[in-house]
């Protein structure tokens, strides 16, 4: 791992010239509750390279989810200015910024949201039926290893295996970009490196822009590129010259 300081490594290398998935210019978000208002970002610059993976670490309120919220568009900043592609997303009107989250950006949350009514095939229906180039549902539950559980609903599920069902849910949709928030956050040790194994299998076989947010230092060895953020800034990049495998990582 190669430690330096963000200015020259927040652009990601990009060799090929062609435009960054996300272009972020000085990325603020103040939230005012009441008298005291709360500076959850401030002045965030970065660009993410196509099929780039990017773990995002940083302590408990250093501006992580907000960040990853405003780059999947759930979330709007006070100042600055964010591109996806050639689109800018701070010039976007609500109806755009639908049909960006829609097609263009897959979430994982800590938490499943899975339909425990409905199977797991028809979890990921959910969302085929509705986007653009969807994948075969069960294509995309068994990229995750889920092929022998099609018909399971989630109540007979593992965690492993609901986020999982969720993972294939947010790739079915066949996103340009897939954003997680503690994905592995309510996974024990090899559950959560089964599902990491499958958000890896998904960057390098269908070349899906990726970032993570964890608590779990482990799991930067992974990503291409690590971005540690402290107090609403970059606080350290790291790029790791070489990104191991997630069924190596141990915590
Ligand atoms: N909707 C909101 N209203 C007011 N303040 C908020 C809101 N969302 C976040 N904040 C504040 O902004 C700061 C950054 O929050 P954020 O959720 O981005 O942190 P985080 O790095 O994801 O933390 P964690 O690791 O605990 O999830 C925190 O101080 C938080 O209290
Ligand atoms: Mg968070």
């Amino acid at each position: 791992m190669t430690a330096r300081q963000p200015s020259d490594t927040n652009s990601a290398a990009n060799a090929t010239g062609s435009v960054p998935v996300f272009r972020v210019r000085g990325l603020t978000k103040v939230y005012r509750m009441g008298e005291v208002p709360v500076h959850a970002l401030r002045g965030v610059d970065l660009d993410v390279a196509e099929r780039e993976f990017i773990v995002i670490l940083g302590p408990s309120g250093s501006g992580k989810s907000t960040l990853l919220n405003i780059l999947g568009g759930l979330d709007v900043p006070t100042e600055g200015r964010v591109f996806y592609r050639e689109q800018e997303l701070t010039r976007a009107s609500e109806r755009e910024l639908t049909a960006y989250r829609r097609h263009a950006v897959g979430f994982v949350f800590q938490f499943y949201n899975l339909i425990p009514s409905l199977t797991a095939r028809e979890n990921v229906e959910l969302v085929t039926d509705i986007t653009e180039r969807p994948m075969d549902p069960d294509d995309a539950l068994r990229l995750v290893g889920l092929g022998e559980r099609l018909d399971h609903f989630p109540a007979q599920l593992s965690g492993g295996e609901q986020q999982r069902v969720a993972i294939a849910r947010a790739i079915a949709k066949n996103p340009d970009v897939l954003l997680c928030d503690e994905p592995t956050g309510a996974l024990d040790i090899s559950t959560g490196i089964v599902v990491l194994e499958a958000l890896e299998r998904i960057n390098r076989e269908i070349g899906t822009t990726t970032m993570i947010i964890t608590h779990n230092a482990a799991i930067a060895s992974m990503a291409d590129r690590v971005l540690r953020l402290a107090d609403g800034r970059i606080a350290e990049v790291i790029v790791n010259a070489d990104r191991r495998p997630a069924r190596e990582l141990s915590w």
